[in-house]
């Protein structure tokens, strides 16, 4: 995956679902990178979001890469689903996942980017062996299960150990943030090493959500910001 661009990443969590396919539309007109899907449980996490039926819907309208994050238990019995809809990026959480090397490559053979979401407590040291199978870690700067939650600022931090793990590996793995992204903390994110923005009530809860992608992506890409 090109590394050289900052991807935004809005989370559909907090789109209108009682019109979804018009926020989709305007996610396809937008400088949106990705979709970012959240799929839970309320099992692994305190909440229940949306299943297969809605996930085909935004497949069917959507344009843009699909970015799926389970937030469940036994994510492997999923990846195949999710792979079926057109998944560009499939998620499992490290916290449920016991064969998490077998996981990766069940989602490559799907032709799908592998990649390993992270809760706030989980330390980004324990990829260190696996992190040259790994496509992309979801950093988790909030805790799991809700939109619309305060940035924890230790994140800074863990992004720029797991940059350190991925340099010293010669690995290629992007890093994603997700949780209380904003225009406020995007450029530290950057600059600390990450590479996709998740967002979700920020730009849905804006005024003009296609102006505030098109921000967050100038704020995210402003190369000034890194010297
Ligand atoms: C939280 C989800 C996030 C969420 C982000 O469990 O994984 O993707 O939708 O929403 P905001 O940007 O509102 O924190
Ligand atoms: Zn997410």
């Amino acid at each position: 995956m090109n590394q050289d661009i900052v991807r935004i990443a809005p989370s559909v969590l907090s789109a209108d679902f009682g019109n979804l396919a018009a926020d989709i539309h305007m996610l396809n007109r937008s400088e949106a990178d990705w979709l970012h899907i959240d799929i839970m449980d309320g099992v692994f996490v305190p909440n229940i979001s949306f299943g297969f039926p809605v996930c085909k819907a935004i497949a069917t309208a959507a344009e843009k890469p699909l970015d799926v994050h389970l937030m469940i238990v036994q994510p492997e019995r999923y990846v195949e689903a999710f792979a079926k809809l057109g998944a560009s990026v499939i998620s499992v959480h490290y916290e449920v996942s016991t064969h998490l090397h077998r996981t990766l490559h069940q989602i490559k053979d799907l032709g799908v980017k592998a990649g390993v979401a992270l809760n706030p407590h989980t330390s980004v040291s324990l990829l260190e062996d696996v992190i040259q199978d790994v496509d992309l870690v979801c950093m988790m700067s909030v805790n799991p299960g809700f939109g619309g939650q305060k940035f924890i600022a230790q994140t800074y931090e863990k992004v720029s150990r797991l940059k350190e793990i991925i340099l010293k590996k010669n690995a290629k793995t992007l890093i994603e943030i997700d949780g209380g992204v904003t225009s406020a903390n995007a450029a530290d994110l950057v600059a600390a090493g990450a590479d996709v923005l998740v967002a979700g009530s920020f730009v849905f809860g804006a005024e003009n959500p296609t102006a505030t992608i098109q921000d967050l992506r100038r704020i995210a890409n402003d190369k000034s910001v890194m010297a």
